[in-house]
């Protein structure tokens, strides 16, 4: 086999190596994966199908894949505590929508986090499968301190009764109390799902409590805090197993994308060893530092800061006629990647938003630490005072490249 090399493909794929090396990394929801990860990710897994699931397949061939699937299941159930595992989601959605069509009927009521106040799409938006299929009611934050507040989440549910309540979120700073949330689904007879996306990282890493103990069903992405390849996974009570897995295949997906499921595997290893306790700390840490510099350039904190890797940053107080889309142009003119973001009760539609969204996994990952968080938030204060200053944007463009040049989660790629 002897096949021309796609050298216009590769180009554009080394480009995206550049970026990634040379500029700033804030999406939330995004992690600079280890080469371990890449590698399986990039191994010869891709060429097998293995519909079915280890020892039951409806293919020949499977007895190293089954080998695979089975260290992943496992390494997932250690790592959470989980009595079942499946890890052939193929994304976060399909994760959510394999659970809720698993253990729910359409036109059943289930509640979950508002999409304008963190709640993720498939939290019931209109125009995602959960909001057509299914009877969305949400809760929100509250208008004095933008928190959770879990009397009101109680109130709404014995209100509704919902079949389930969906917690986890896409954008909110605070940790979720899941004991509280267990004992209110309790009282009023609901199933509690755990949507562990953005967090999973930071409750392998210890510094998230762990809704495993407490949820029927936890669902998780693996590429963001857990810092694994693109994907997800749910783990739940034995009592749902049979059900979730049926629901992923044949249900939803068909063969599982076996390189995926080896990258997973490699990841719940990574995050096992006692150095990622320290990444996930220094991941807090590092976001509270961050929040803290930005207030200090006349930001405002949603919540007023941050427990996790993310913030919510309102620009209003900053710059009243700054748009969250406007601020993400500017900052990526600056060599700054992040993304616009509504704060709670947004006047502006989530296109244009008053707020972005910062997360510090990935920038983590390449090694920075407090000071470099300083630095960051004096380089977005900067470039945004100077968004009209192409002279400024460049100077700010330059301190980036040399600040990353240190930082470079790529060196040898
Ligand atoms: C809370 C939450 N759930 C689910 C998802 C969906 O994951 P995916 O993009 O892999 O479908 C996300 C992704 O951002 C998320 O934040």
């Amino acid at each position: 086999m002897k096949e021309p090399r796609d050298n216009a493909l590769f180009d554009i794929v080394h480009r995206e190596v550049e970026r990634q090396n040379t500029t700033l990394q804030l999406i939330a929801s995004e992690n600079f994966v280890s080469r371990h990860v890449l590698e399986a990710t990039g191994s010869v897994l891709t060429n097998k199908y293995s519909e079915g699931y280890p020892g039951k397949r409806y293919y020949g061939g499977n007895a190293v894949i089954d080998e695979v699937e089975e260290l992943a299941r496992t390494r997932c159930k250690e790592l959470f505590g989980a009595e079942h595992a499946n890890v052939q989601a193929h994304s976060g959605s399909t994760a959510n929508m394999a659970v809720y069509f698993a253990l729910f009927e359409p036109g059943d009521k289930l509640m979950g986090m508002r999409l304008d106040q963190g709640g993720h799409l498939t939290h019931g938006s209109p125009v995602n499968f959960s909001g057509r299929f299914f009877q969305f009611v949400s809760y929100g934050v509250t208008e004095s301190d933008e928190r959770l507040d879990y009397d009101q989440i109680a109130d709404l549910a014995a209100k509704e009764r919902p079949k389930a309540i969906i917690a986890g979120a896409t954008a909110y700073p605070r940790l979720w109390d899941p004991e509280a949330l267990r004992r209110i689904c309790d009282d009023v007879g609901a199933l509690f799902i755990f949507d562990a996306a953005h967090v999973a990282g930071l409750i392998v890493g210890g510094v998230h409590p762990n809704p495993v103990p407490y949820a029927d069903v936890v669902t998780f992405t693996t590429h963001k805090t857990l810092r694994g390849p693109r994907g997800a996974a749910i783990v739940c009570k034995q009592e749902y197993a049979q059900a979730i897995d049926k629901m992923v295949m044949p249900g939803i997906q068909g063969g599982p994308l076996d390189h995926v499921i080896a990258a997973k595997a490699v990841a719940f290893f990574e995050a096992a060893q006692p150095s990622f306790k320290d990444y996930a700390a220094q991941v807090v840490r590092n976001a509270q530092a961050l929040a803290e510099a930005l207030a200090h350039e006349g930001f405002r904190l949603v919540s007023g800061g941050t427990d996790n890797h993310l913030m919510l940053v309102d620009l209003r107080p900053f710059d009243a006629d700054l748009t969250g889309k406007q601020a993400r142009l500017v900052l990526e003119r600056a060599g700054i990647t992040l993304n616009e973001n509504t704060v709670p009760n947004d006047p502006r539609p989530p296109f244009k938003a008053s707020g972005v969204r910062i997360g510090t996994a990935a920038e983590t990952t390449a090694g920075m630490a407090e000071p470099e968080m300083h630095e960051v938030a004096a380089l977005i204060g900067r470039a945004l005072r100077g968004r009209d200053d192409d002279g400024e944007l460049d100077s700010v463009r330059d301190e980036v490249a040399t600040l990353c040049s240190k930082f470079t989660p790529y060196p040898d790629l």
